[in-house]
């Protein structure tokens, strides 16, 4: 049968859980992965653009695209960390793939879930790169949303098996803890950051609060440790403390990007940072011995987004993990769309008065 290319495949959350249990979320976690890194390798074929962020009192709202050249991306996000005291995500997100050659989207999907995914495989992506490679125990600062999914990606990836946690609601340590019982982790509960941190080669933040917080002080970072810092990705939302800005080599998705919303929005324009790609295609080096701090300023990449959507196309088709959207018209003839509309009303039943 010819599919009918007026109907966009649309993956709803239902469907994207369910996609996710079919495919197994380390498979899920690794094979996206894959992709994230396939498009980092290829960073120079991509548009890319500081994302458009709509800054609020409470949060931001932010539009991430890009292109290929033959497919174009983008994601709706939102940022809102007093959401999880109205019973809402901090973080909710839905988009879109394009066909650039007619414009027509191919695929529009919840990307709630897929960017708690993404997120994930891009912070493992990054530390098989820059994490000492004999790393077996991470440190979770921040234990909602995003965390058991970081959890799940380094396992995957990088072989973690020891997980220190904390987060300032324990009720948030105990939801991780009951999600990752069962998942392979030998797991502790931590009762403060300094104690999460302890023995560690890979510290993880990714709290939520919209101000410049200092969720690590330099005390706390040891020689040779990989720091995956997630949570700080809007301006006036950081996580670390400068100085350990200053101890550290900082590898970067998109400067121009990451220079406004990161961490080091804290240092001076000019700071010397890595961009990520180039470690992947070997014209930078990434960790250069055992003592050396590597920090993963993480924002999140438009093409971290598109590689997701990628991924995700490449999965549903074929199968039953998502329904046809009606959002495309569809005149038989391409400029008679008034006349489409005439015709969809309804003839009046014979004998009755118009
Ligand atoms: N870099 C990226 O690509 C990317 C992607 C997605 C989300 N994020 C960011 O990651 C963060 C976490 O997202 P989420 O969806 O998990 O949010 P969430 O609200 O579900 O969880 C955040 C957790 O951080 C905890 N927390 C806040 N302040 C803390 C502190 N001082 N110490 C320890 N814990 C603290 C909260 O109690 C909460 O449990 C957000 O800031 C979000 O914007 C970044």
């Amino acid at each position: 049968m010819i599919p009918n290319l007026n109907l966009v495949p649309f993956v709803s959350v239902d469907h994207m859980m369910k996609l996710v249990l079919h495919i197994g979320v380390e498979r899920f976690l690794t094979e996206l992965s894959a992709y994230v890194e396939e498009d980092f390798r290829r960073w120079e074929s991509f548009d890319k653009t500081p994302r458009v962020a709509s800054h609020s009192a409470e949060g931001v709202i932010e539009l991430m695209p890009t292109s290929d050249g033959r497919t174009y991306g983008f994601k709706y996000v939102n940022g809102h960390p007093k959401n999880t005291r109205e019973g809402r995500q901090t973080v909710t997100a839905f988009g879109v793939l394009a066909d650039v050659g007619n414009g027509y989207p191919v695929l529009m999907t919840e990307m709630t879930i897929l960017t708690a995914l993404r997120t994930a495989a891009t912070s493992a992506v990054a530390a098989k790169h820059l994490a000492p490679k004999d790393a077996s125990c991470m440190a979770i600062i921040g234990n909602g949303a995003q965390a058991e999914f970081q959890a799940m990606a380094f396992k995957a990836l990088l072989g973690i098996r020891k997980l220190r946690l904390y987060d300032i609601d324990p009720a948030a340590t105990q939801k991780c803890v009951r999600n990752l019982r069962d998942q392979g982790f030998e797991i502790a509960a931590c009762g403060s950051t300094e104690e999460a941190v302890e023995g560690a080669q890979i510290i993880t933040t990714v709290t939520a609060d919209k101000q410049y917080a200092t969720i690590l002080t330099d005390n706390m970072v040891g020689a040779g440790v990989h720091i995956n810092a997630v949570g700080g990705d809007c301006p006036g939302k950081t996580e670390l403390h400068r100085d350990i800005l200053l101890r550290s080599d900082i590898f970067v998705e998109y400067p121009p990007q990451t220079r406004i919303e990161g961490e080091i929005q804290q240092l001076a324009p000019d700071h010397p940072v890595t961009e990520l790609w180039t470690v992947m295609t070997g014209q930078a080096v990434g960790r250069r011995d055992a003592r050396q701090i590597t920090l993963f300023d993480s924002v999140g990449f438009a093409t971290e987004d598109f590689s997701a959507l990628r991924y995700v196309r490449d999965k549903v088709a074929g199968t039953g993990f998502y329904e046809n959207l009606d959002m495309l018209a569809d005149p038989d003839e391409p400029r008679d769309l008034f006349g489409m509309i005439l015709r969809a009303a309804k003839p009046a039943p014979v004998g009755e008065a118009a």
